[in-house]
């Protein structure tokens, strides 16, 4: 029998760390559903100890999975190991996963701490996390860049304390397969207590090759654990990328030799959950989930492909979760068939009360727009998230007039709290008279990095459209995400949504600070 290779999937905690991929509880739970869905091995819900709202997600997520382990992320002292255990304390499965940085340039430059002082920190953090839970993963930040005599002594006194898992941390991109792969199977080697724990690799992706490093650290170092995110969301240029390595597994069974426990039907499914939460948009051409990734344009291949398939495809698109644009819902279907569908996708509303007002949306979309499809239904529950009650903006009105050769002007109604506002203004475009009239009441003096709009569904003008507004404050960046057939309005409900979330968003501690 092949080996396992475990999947651990860390999208809810260093894909999230990405500049304005931050999302709420509700958003993680499906997601961290979906990740369910998708059978990772283990899913890191996020990192306990940062924030109240971290918390309170991790907790939630522990609550629900029931397949997966759910791991939160700890820095090595206590307090952060206790507000992890007490997070997941409501987990079927739990995981501790503690860290402290071994290079040279992180100890001195960053922690200001001696080797010594970290060799003895990183003991007493894996023996007080072994203490209150049974599986305990330890990472050497920079782990890559440490020197190799050192990180064998802490890696030794971690397994002998009773880590579980070993992880490897490329943390800020540097390595290339061959030395990466060799590294780990010098640790394996050198570290004497080395066979009594499950060895990792955790790749960032600053020169392209988080995914070959990862295969590399599985195939030269003997690695049994790959930590990856969807695609390959994460901070800066992202980590590896979870249907990237999946799929090269699986596809080079051959090459590899290793099971999988993961549905890779889920995966189209997971890609565009987390696309659709986050506003990062997947590049067309990106393997395995991009649009194009199994589209045949030139007539040579297109023939090839009419005549045999595997001429010039290596996996099967519904192997991997495509589906053609599939109608499946419309303004006849009733409530059931529309909770049903939200079950299906792994939607879980709290109360009917939150079904009631979905389906009204879904009725108001459906009026509009003849054919519903899955990612209609993910972004309208996506929208509906965030312009609930408690939400303290919320769009009530908009009105706006362009004309060939005037300057477009808007009025929006909206309410801050309790209290309703009605601004105007003029603006370049449509968009920019919205957004001004809304920061004219608002002065929330927010910058606004990025404006994007996309199709939910391809091939009709009828789709509706879904912007991205990404706005800086203080250091603070979020993302708010709208859709709405008319992409004037998708464009003030991602402005107010990102507002939202300014408001609420609290100061978290960094996961590298
Ligand atoms: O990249 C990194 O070093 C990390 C650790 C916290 C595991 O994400
Ligand atoms: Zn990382």
């Amino acid at each position: 029998m092949a080996d396992k290779l475990i999947i651990f999937d860390t999208t809810l905690r260093d894909g999230e760390q990405s500049p304005g991929a931050s999302m709420t509880r509700d958003e993680k739970l499906r997601i961290a559903r979906q990740l369910e869905r998708l059978r990772v091995d283990v899913i890191e819900a996020g990192f306990a100890a940062s924030s109240n709202g971290d918390f309170e997600a991790v907790k939630a997520i522990a609550g629900v999975v029931r397949e997966s382990t759910v791991c939160s992320l700890a820095r090595a002292n206590d307090r952060d190991i206790s507000r992890a255990a007490e997070a997941l304390k409501p987990a079927a499965r739990a995981r501790i996963h503690t860290f402290i940085a071994t290079s040279a340039l992180h100890m001195e430059k960053k922690l200001r701490m001696t080797p010594e002082q970290v060799f003895e920190q990183a003991k007493l953090a894996v023996r007080f996390a072994r203490n209150l839970c049974d599986d305990v993963e330890f990472s050497p930040e920079d782990g890559y860049r440490s020197d190799a005599d050192f990180l064998c002594r802490v890696l030794e006194v971690a397994i002998r304390e009773g880590a579980t898992t070993i992880n490897i941390p490329d943390t800020v991109g540097y390595a290339v397969p061959e030395l990466y792969g060799g590294f780990i199977a010098m640790l394996r080697e050198r570290v004497p207590n080395s066979g009594k724990a499950v060895w990792s690799v955790h790749c960032h992706n600053d020169l392209g090759m988080a995914v070959a490093n990862s295969l590399a650290g599985v195939k030269i170092g003997g690695a049994r654990q790959i930590e990856c995110t969807i695609n390959g969301l994460g901070e800066r240029a992202g980590n590896c990328s979870l249907e990237e390595v999946v799929m090269a597994v699986r596809t080079r069974r051959d090459y590899f030799g290793l099971e999988l426990g993961v549905d890779t039907t889920q995966i189209v499914p997971a890609s565009r959950m987390v696309s659709q939460t986050t506003g990062f948009v997947v590049q067309p051409n990106k393997a395995v989930v991009g649009a194009n990734a199994f589209a045949h344009a030139s007539g040579i291949h297109q023939d090839g492909v009419l005549k045999a398939r595997d001429t010039y495809e290596i996996m099967r698109a519904e192997d991997v979760g495509w589906t053609a644009n599939r109608i499946v819902l419309g303004k006849l279907s009733g409530r059931n068939a529309f909770k049903q569908r939200l079950q299906e996708l792994g939607i879980a509303m709290e109360s009917e009360a939150d079904i009631n007002a979905a389906f009204a949306r879904f009725k108001d979309l459906a009026d509009r727009k003849s054919d519903i499809f899955d990612e209609d239904i993910l972004a309208l529950v996506n929208d509906e998230s965030l312009t609930q009650q408690r939400e303290h903006y919320r769009l009530l009105n908009l009105r706006q007039h362009s004309e060939t050769g005037e300057r477009p002007h808007a009025t929006v109604s909206f309410a801050i709290g309790d209290t309703e506002h009605v601004a105007e203004s003029d603006g370049n475009g449509p968009v920019d008279a919205i957004l001004k009239a809304i920061e004219s009441k608002v002065c929330s003096g927010a910058e606004l990095l990025l404006y994007s709009v996309n199709a939910i569904t391809s091939g009709s003008t009828e789709s509706q459209g879904e912007v991205t507004v990404r706005l800086q404050l203080g250091g603070r960046v979020v993302n708010g995400v709208g859709a709405d057939p008319d992409i004037v309005v998708a464009s003030a409900k991602a402005y107010i949504s990102a507002l939202n979330k300014l408001h609420h968003s609290p100061d978290r501690v960094a996961a590298q600070g």
